[in-house]
């Protein structure tokens, strides 16, 4: 197929799936735009696909399932029979249906998935788990993986061509409700306003940046990644009495799936 241009779309709070999908976008060897959709302020950008661009999602599994902005963010798309790869990001727990849901709800917008992959990255949340990923042998892996899906789309004689790819994955698909550790600021905060401005769900007053709207956060950590003081965190001996058999029982290293 005669492809002109990739267009990738990522959400990523704590910038390890962001850094995963322009890599792997670059190695497509395509032009390609980059999508940012972290901060709530560039949610409303409008993405259009002609017939030739091919359209990258990349997302953080959250709960095994594909996390709710992107999800939403996938009305905001207009798809003309275009073809999109896939990739979930996870913290070395499961990434259990967050593949096969991206491809269902893909699929009712006429969208096919050519390729699949499922990376591992640091924990944002259990930051003992998987620490140093993606490590260089997993991006020797995604170098290969841009390759490969490079080589099937330029095989590819048609859209209509191209068979539905068999993903992992369950119906109904895994309950998730949210944690219930929301990050708060502390007294070396500056207000210096950067947590405010990237916080994917605006759950943080530009008037008290130290404070959280508990009921809007979704607990991606972006805050703390973000914060120059190092000013924002969760409980913290809540967090380490979650942390230690969380690494116990998920601290075994992982390696990426790929589905082509
Ligand atoms: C709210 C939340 C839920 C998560 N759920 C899972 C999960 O179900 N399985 C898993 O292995 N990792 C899980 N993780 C870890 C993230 O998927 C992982 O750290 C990812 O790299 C984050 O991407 P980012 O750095 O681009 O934000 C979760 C992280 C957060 C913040
Ligand atoms: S306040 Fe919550 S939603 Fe906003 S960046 Fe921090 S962890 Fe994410
Ligand atoms: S990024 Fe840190 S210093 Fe800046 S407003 Fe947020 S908590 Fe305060």
């Amino acid at each position: 197929m005669d492809i002109k241009k990739v267009k990738t779309i990522f959400f990523s709070p704590g910038r390890k799936t962001g850094n995963i999908a322009s890599i792997f976008s670059r190695h497509l060897g395509y032009d390609y735009e980059r999508y940012d959709i972290t901060s709530h302020k560039k949610r409303d950008t409008k993405i259009e696909l002609a017939s030739d661009e091919v359209a990258v999602f990349a997302y953080p599994v959250y709960g095994g399932r594909v996390v709710d902005i992107m999800v939403n963010q996938l009305e905001n798309i207009v798809f003309n029979n275009n073809i999109a790869v896939v990739l979930a990001v996870y913290g070395n727990r499961a990434y259990e249906d967050a593949l096969l849901e991206i491809q269902d709800l893909l699929e009712a917008k006429g969208v096919k998935v050519a390729a699949a992959g499922a990376f591992i990255a640091n924990h944002s949340i259990m930051r003992k788990v998987a620490v140093g990923r993606p490590d260089e042998k997993d991006m020797e892996i995604l170098e290969d993986f841009a390759k490969k899906v490079r080589n099937k789309i330029d095989n590819l004689e048609s859209f209509e061509k191209l068979e539905k790819l068999k993903l992992p994955g369950n119906h109904p698909y895994r309950k998730y409700n949210g944690i219930p550790l929301k990050p708060k600021g502390n007294r070396k905060c500056v207000a210096c306003g950067a947590c405010v401005n990237n916080c994917p769900m605006n759950a943080i007053p530009k008037e008290n940046p130290r404070y959280t709207d508990k009921s809007k956060c979704i607990t991606c950590m972006g805050c703390h990644v973000i914060c120059p003081q190092n000013a924002r965190h969760l409980n913290v001996l809540l967090h380490e009495l979650s942390e230690i058999p969380f690494k116990m029982k998920y601290g075994k290293r992982k390696e990426p799936d790929i589905f082509i």
